[in-house]
């Protein structure tokens, strides 16, 4: 990919587009309300709170990042989304039951104005919930042509000048890539006759990206990852990424294994179990959904630790994931990790990790630098998959025959040199010889 030669400036309203207004959308947007009107800190954002060091460590240059790159400020961001449900954002917040009281009573007057479109749904792929708030069509063709004029408007009435958008919808059934993917030629017949293969989040995507609207993949749905929504978003000079948000237990694989292979420390056997209560946990219960995160929680693993390259460390490693439905939980999800590791001369030792989490406000903040970054992109004219922005993701997507990267500590490297790159500045190795000279 060619440098950008110049980044054209964030003039203007940013419009933000989320299929899905449940608990990652809602506690998103009232996070962000907060922040601008001074009652909160942006914390986990990195756009917000996170500096850049340029140049040499002596130079002591480290600006934060929202300074130094020209990312749309969080005063012109402006919201809009689909669901299933009729429930405006206020409603669906207090449902999903992440904010406190204070909090919810506070966004009432901003939350009640983000009103959901009609969603283009199919119960197939999404079995355990449905709702009355659904697009009507001849074939999944006319509703996604139905999304993209939604689109249109939303670009009308918001008056933004860029649209981003972040898919937050429910994780849908497992769908494996075919041939009806493989081009957007094939994909267009492929929705013309219903084809089975074709979930609605590819129709939001088929429509965002023919739109000129970058799209995020925040859930662990095949989406945009396949080919023939790669070409489009390559001829359309498009950005897009996924796929689902690296939040709490998987945040915590990819903070701790990356160490584990550092010192050459063998893992025997890696057990995870979740137990979570939200709307999200719900859909899980359902075989098929679950089969689509479960693959997207184990792959991490491999990648990170490579047992082809260590199989006396590696070879033999036992990875378990378990997601249940435990209602009382809610959104304060328990990710309990059981580790097996092994040391000098073989002796076994045990690491146990208990994080009780909050599953919204560790995703909340992803959704805000995705949708920044992925415009910078876009004004970059930096098309089809943004690697460097794997950092937020567990199945980061990649170009045909590269393995992912899911090491976080390379992954934030990547995006730094990523900045740096797209301003002209020198790529930090860390190999520091000059100091010494
Ligand atoms: N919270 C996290 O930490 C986290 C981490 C990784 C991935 N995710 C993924 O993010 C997504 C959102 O999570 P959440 O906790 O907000 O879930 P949620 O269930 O609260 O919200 C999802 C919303 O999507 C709606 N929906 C389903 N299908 C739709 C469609 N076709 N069109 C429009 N709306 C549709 C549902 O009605 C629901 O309101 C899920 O796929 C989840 O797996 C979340």
């Amino acid at each position: 990919m060619e440098k950008p030669s110049k980044i054209a400036p964030a003039k203007g309203k940013l419009g933000v587009l989320l299929p899905g207004l449940g608990a990652v959308s809602t506690t998103f947007m009232a996070g962000v309300e907060l922040v601008r009107k001074g009652e909160a800190q942006p914390v986990g954002s990195l756009t917000q709170m996170g500096t850049i060091r340029l140049g040499k460590r002596t130079d002591a240059r480290s600006p934060l990042i929202k300074k130094f790159v020209p990312l749309a400020e969080l005063k012109d961001l402006t919201f809009g989304g689909w669901d299933i449900f009729k429930d405006n954002a206020y409603q669906s917040a207090a449902n999903a039951g992440v904010l406190n009281p204070q909090d919810l009573e506070k966004l009432k007057p901003f939350l009640s104005t983000i009103k959901p479109m009609k969603a283009a749904f199919d119960h197939d792929f999404v079995k355990l919930i449905d709702g009355p708030n659904i697009k009507k069509g001849k074939n999944k063709y006319e509703l996604a042509l139905q999304i993209k004029e939604d689109i249109a408007s939303f670009r009308k009435t918001s008056r933004a000048s860029r649209l981003v958008t972040c898919w937050c919808g429910s994780t849908e059934s497992f769908v494996k890539p075919e041939e009806v993917h493989s081009t957007p030629e094939k994909f267009i017949e492929a929705m013309k006759s219903n084809h089975p293969a074709i979930a609605p989040s590819m129709l939001y995507a088929w429509a965002s990206v023919t739109s000129g609207v970058p799209f995020a993949n925040g859930a662990p749905n095949l989406t945009v990852d396949i080919p023939a929504i790669q070409k489009l978003a390559h001829d359309h000079n498009v950005a897009i990424c996924g796929k689902d948000f690296k939040t709490g237990q998987t945040l915590m694989k990819t903070i701790l294994a990356p160490g584990f292979k550092a010192r050459m420390l063998g893992l025997e056997g890696w057990f995870s179990t979740n137990i979570l209560g939200n709307r999200d946990g719900e859909v899980l219960e359902d075989p098929g959904s679950f089969k689509t995160k479960e693959e997207s929680k184990l792959s991490v693993l491999e990648y990170i630790l490579q047992p082809q390259l260590y199989p006396q460390l590696y070879g033999k490693m036992c990875h378990k994931v378990r997601i249940n439905y435990y209602r009382p939980r809610g959104d304060n999800k328990e990710g309990w990790d059981n580790i097996d590791i092994f040391g000098w001369l073989g002796y076994p030792m045990q690491i146990k990790v208990d994080f009780l989490c909050r599953d919204s406000i560790l995703a909340a903040p992803l959704v805000l630098d995705l949708v920044l970054f992925l415009d910078l992109a876009q004004r970059s004219g930096m098309r089809g998959i943004q690697e460097w922005l794997s950092f937020y993701f567990k199945s980061p997507m990649t170009a045909p025959g590269l393995y992912p990267e899911h090491d976080l500590f390379i992954q934030s490297m990547k995006l730094k040199n990523t900045l740096r790159w797209m301003k002209g500045e020198d790529l930090i190795t860390h190999l520091g010889q000059e100091y010494y000279d």
